[in-house]
């Protein structure tokens, strides 16, 4: 029995998935109950009377050349949110099984874990070490816990957690715990992704997302990378036609050309922006600290956290208020805009 099949909830295990209309070939469908027509104004290549392929092949290899993984490694998911939420399901007994998380941390884990009616075990950072891991804590927690989801850029903090800490992690936990981290800022990081170690370490997960550096959150669409058995096994759970034929289509034509340059180019003027930013929100009478930061938002630690989120808010710009993580009772995050947006905020807070 593989570590996979001990470690996946019994039922789904079991379940034998929705079988999906079949795809491939010339032949003419009359085994889907779709439509035979295209609605007039209807520009999609493949028609929108007809459902889309689940998990489309080429956006499967395009996905898998970028993140530079073999295509068994992935799932296309509505977003990562969707991935966290389709682990959790496969992995997690409802009352029985427990999911890992370091808070302060993104939201959806703890709303996912919830939903499923897992249990929660919380190992905060240490937040006096830049809000690194508690890796001994995280050990001992463990023991309890069928996933663990760990955020490197973390959100809300901004800081990479140590990669060397993650994989000695899932070393120890190899067999017991399937090691989720969740890269969805690691463009801003100019680091390596922890998916090149899938191959060694089967029970080590990474999430990636076009919502951030790739500038395409209206998409919705995310990738699972991890060992093909757990691949299967979650894709046992998604819906079977889940991610939509324009967004298959809008993102494949978004990826190709010569977007890279650009993307590569707005990521460096972000980074930029970043430290300017930085820089600037230090020197306001308003701000105590702004914690360095590896991804495209800044967590600045407020003397007075209404009166920044009241100038902002009068200057016609958006932050959020983090205050009820239990680590942050001062925090504000601000994601970086244009320099003309960053501008404005600092005009509001100086
Ligand atoms: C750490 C982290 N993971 C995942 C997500 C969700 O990303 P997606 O848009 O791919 O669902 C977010 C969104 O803010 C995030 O901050």
């Amino acid at each position: 029995m593989s570590w996979v099949t001990q470690l996946a909830r019994p039922e789904v295990l079991r379940l034998a998935p929705y079988e999906h209309a079949a795809f491939g070939g010339p032949r003419t469908r009359l085994h889907a109950n779709e439509s035979p027509w295209r609605l007039g104004g209807d520009g999609s290549q493949a028609g929108l009377n007809r459902y889309p392929e689940p998990q489309s092949p080429p956006l499967r290899e395009r996905l898998a050349q970028l993140y530079d993984v073999r295509p068994e490694q992935l799932l296309i998911s509505r977003g990562s949110d969707e991935a966290i939420d389709l682990l959790v399901r496969a992995f997690c007994r409802p009352a029985e099984d427990a999911v890992l998380i370091c808070p302060p941390t993104f939201g959806m884990y703890a709303v996912s874990a919830q939903i499923q009616g897992a249990a929660l075990v919380s190992v905060p950072l240490r937040a006096e070490a830049g809000f690194a891991l508690n890796v001994p804590a995280v050990v001992d927690a463990a023991a309890a816990a069928r996933l663990l989801f760990l955020c490197s850029p973390n959100n809300p903090t901004g800081n990479l957690l140590d990669a060397d800490e993650i994989l000695r992690l899932a070393d120890r936990l190899a067999g017991r715990a399937l090691v989720v981290v969740d890269e969805a800022y690691i463009e801003f990081a100019g680091r390596a992704s922890l998916a090149a170690q899938i191959p060694r370490r089967p029970n080590l997960a990474v999430l990636r997302t076009l919502s951030k550096a790739h500038g395409l959150a209206g998409a919705r669409l995310g990738t699972l990378i991890a060992d093909p058995e757990v691949i299967a096994l979650v894709r046992k759970l998604i819906a079977p036609y889940a991610v939509p034929q324009l967004v298959i289509e809008a993102v494949s034509r978004l990826l190709s050309g010569d977007r890279p340059v650009q993307r590569a180019s707005r990521i460096a003027t972000l980074c930029a922006e970043r430290e300017r930013l930085s820089g600037a929100l230090a020197a306001s009478p308003l701000i105590a600290r702004v914690h360095p930061s590896a991804a495209n938002f800044l967590l600045l630690e407020c003397r007075d956290a209404d009166a920044v989120l009241a100038r902002a808010h009068g200057a016609g710009l958006l932050l959020r208020d983090v205050r009820g993580h239990a680590a942050l009772p001062w925090g504000v995050r601000v994601s970086i805009g244009t320099p003309q947006e960053n501008d404005a905020l600092l005009g509001a807070l100086r």
